[in-house]
């Protein structure tokens, strides 16, 4: 600079202070104030691991923010009904990604998707707590808030329903409770005969929660039992596929009553129990 400086005949040198120099555009707005108005030459320094001269040139940099507004719909109810503003972001991005093939070498487009949506909710407060006034601003603009204070609902329901509880509303609206079971009737005779009623009924459940729970081993076991002491044709085993306990497995039902968590020994001792009594009778 002092080299510069001495081969002029006369002249100034200033010194800026340029803040904000890359994604701020700081020097963008001093030139547009005039700031740099009357330089004859200007010469910059970035701040770096070493000090040293460097011919060249840096990229412009320019912003743009767009905005899209779609129209809501239920997603899975009427979706045709919506209109999505990130479908819009989406083909416009695809599109900025396509005209890159086709603008000069040295320029970049870069874009982010602000916030994305919301989603995924983050952890941090700031965020959750733009999103809570969001909430709160949709809340507070709605004018309808419950079912009950719509008065289209209202009218539908005085004229189609009548009364609360009305015979009509319980007919139409409440639901009942029973008992499905996911497999119905699908019990395997596996070993005795088909004459269960004549037989100590044993069912063992093979479902994948009890057979985990180590039921065919279980079943198994009961078998050779059955066989070493030639029981077998007083007891009908039948494999089930759940007897809807599945957490407490392996399960058997021995004539009716229902064993969990049930280990060979137990089991046993039920069967030869039972026996015993019929025998007793
Ligand atoms: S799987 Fe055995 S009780 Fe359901």
């Amino acid at each position: 600079m002092r080299a510069v400086v001495e081969d002029l005949a006369a002249g100034t040198v200033r010194y800026y202070g340029c803040p904000a120099e890359e994604t701020g555009a700081g020097k963008v707005f001093m030139a547009r104030a005039g700031a740099f108005d009357g330089l004859d030459a200007a010469i910059t320094w970035h701040p770096g691991s070493s000090i040293s001269a460097m011919r060249g040139s840096s990229l412009a940099i320019d912003h743009a923010t767009f905005r899209f507004f779609g129209k809501t719909s239920h997603a899975a109810g009427a979706p045709e009904l919506g209109r999505s503003a990130l479908d819009a972001v989406e083909l416009m991005n695809i599109g900025v990604n396509f005209l890159r093939e086709h603008i000069i070498e040295a320029a970049r487009i870069h874009y982010v998707i602000t916030n994305g949506g919301g989603q995924p909710l983050r952890a941090d407060m700031k965020a959750i707590r733009a999103r809570l006034k969001a909430l709160y601003d949709i809340d507070r603009d709605d004018e309808l808030r419950t079912a009950h204070a719509n008065p289209y609902i209202r009218e539908l329901y005085a004229r189609y329903l009548g009364e609360p509880l009305s015979h009509r509303s319980h007919e139409l609206l409440h639901t009942h409770y029973q008992s499905r079971k996911r497999i119905q009737d699908e019990d395997v005779l596996v070993s005795g005969s088909d004459e269960a009623q004549e037989k100590l009924p044993v069912t063992i459940c093979v479902g994948t929660s009890c057979f985990k729970r180590g039921s065919q081993q279980l079943l198994q076991e009961l078998t050779d039992f059955l066989k070493e002491n030639n029981l077998q044709d007083q007891v009908a085993i039948k494999a089930t596929f759940c007897h809807e306990r599945c957490d407490r497995g392996p399960t058997a039902n021995v004539d009716g009553t229902i064993m969990e968590k049930c280990s060979f020994e137990a089991l046993r001792a039920e069967v030869v129990k039972r026996l015993r009594s019929a025998v007793a009778k």
